[in-house]
């Protein structure tokens, strides 16, 4: 995208440029076909853990996902919680429990989780080991589906709980993966490969879940996506942002796609004839809220959905 188009589009129309367009293919066909095995599967367990991303509860909870797993037992886990803001995590366990769902907050990546989830497991359904051990039935292995959105950290959670790698994790959203069971302990995991859904409900949701990289960015106009993500960022972290970039207040004032210009030309992102490297710059800016370098950022706030 050229500098003159951006330029001349508002921000909210930057976001929907971004997602809206009919040749973006954020769904392939492989997702549909994913849902339809999730609806069938989850007759066959007894819970359903949902994995969401602690800096978006909110947007990455799949409304198709919810749809198809109807009144079954769900856990919330909110993976990520290293990159999140923790008092905005604190507030969304409050949120969960006020609406009787009850969540968690985990890092997979410290994988120092597993009694916390077990527990977590046992009393979501202890009603049914109640019975089940009451009708004198002696196999206690609990089956168990896990969803959630591409790039959420299921593999790396698995591998967590397993404590070995038993399934790759990869940052390549949108890859297909057929679904697989994992024993861990007594609980026999099915892991289901990462789903998106098709139409998203307002731009927020989109703009949220391309942030975190699991709509592909190669899918996206990455400096529209920057520009977006400063945004965001200058509205309810402008400390971390002028930090992170030694930019001052007044810098902040400016457009945002001047302030992607400015950190280019303080990070020597220029192309030959001093002109800005805007798409070097706003891959580097992605990547580095992804890895959490400003800080730790919440993008969702639960009074914002109460
Ligand atoms: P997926 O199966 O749901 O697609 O996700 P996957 O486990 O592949 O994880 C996606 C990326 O998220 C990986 O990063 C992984 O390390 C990271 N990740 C998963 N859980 C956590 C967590 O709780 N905290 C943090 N900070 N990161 C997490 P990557 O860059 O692709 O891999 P790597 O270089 O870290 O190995």
């Amino acid at each position: 995208m050229k500098r003159r188009d951006k330029e001349s589009l508002e921000f909210d129309e930057l976001a929907s440029y971004n997602v809206n367009r009919k040749d973006i293919q954020w769904f392939p066909g492989h997702m549909m076909k994913t849902l339809r095995i999730m609806e069938k599967e989850v007759k066959n367990v007894d819970v359903v853990i949902i994995l969401l991303d602690a800096r978006i509860p909110y947007s990455s909870m799949n409304p198709e996902i919810e749809k198809r797993i109807g009144n079954k037992p769900r856990i919330y886990i909110m993976n990520k919680r290293d990159l999140a803001d923790p008092r905005i995590t604190d507030k969304w366990i409050q949120y969960f429990k006020k609406k009787g769902m009850g969540a968690i907050a985990i890092d997979s990546k410290n994988g120092r989780n597993t009694k916390l989830i077990q527990n977590r497991i046992s009393r979501e359904l202890s009603d049914l080991m109640r019975r089940r051990q009451s009708r004198g039935i002696e196999n206690m292995t609990v089956k168990a589906m896990m969803v959630g959105i591409p790039n959420v950290g299921k593999s790396t959670f698995i591998n967590s709980l397993a404590g070995t790698q038993r399934a790759k994790a990869q940052d390549r959203p949108g890859v297909t993966r057929g679904k697989q069971w994992v024993t861990v302990g007594n609980l026999d995991l099915l892991d289901m490969p990462g789903v998106l859904w098709p139409k998203f409900e307002n731009q927020n949701i989109a703009s949220n879940l391309a942030f975190i990289g699991s709509i592909k960015d190669d899918v996206l106009d990455i400096e529209t996506l920057a520009v977006s993500l400063i945004d965001e960022i200058k509205k309810i972290y402008p400390e971390l942002l002028k930090e992170r970039y030694k930019l001052s207040e007044d810098d902040l004032e400016a457009d945002n796609y001047d302030i992607l210009c400015n950190i280019c030309r303080k990070r020597g992102m220029l192309l030959p004839g001093g002109v800005e490297n805007t798409e070097r710059c706003a891959i580097m800016l992605c990547d580095e809220f992804r890895a959490s370098k400003m800080g730790r950022i919440s993008l969702e706030r639960p009074e914002d959905y109460e």
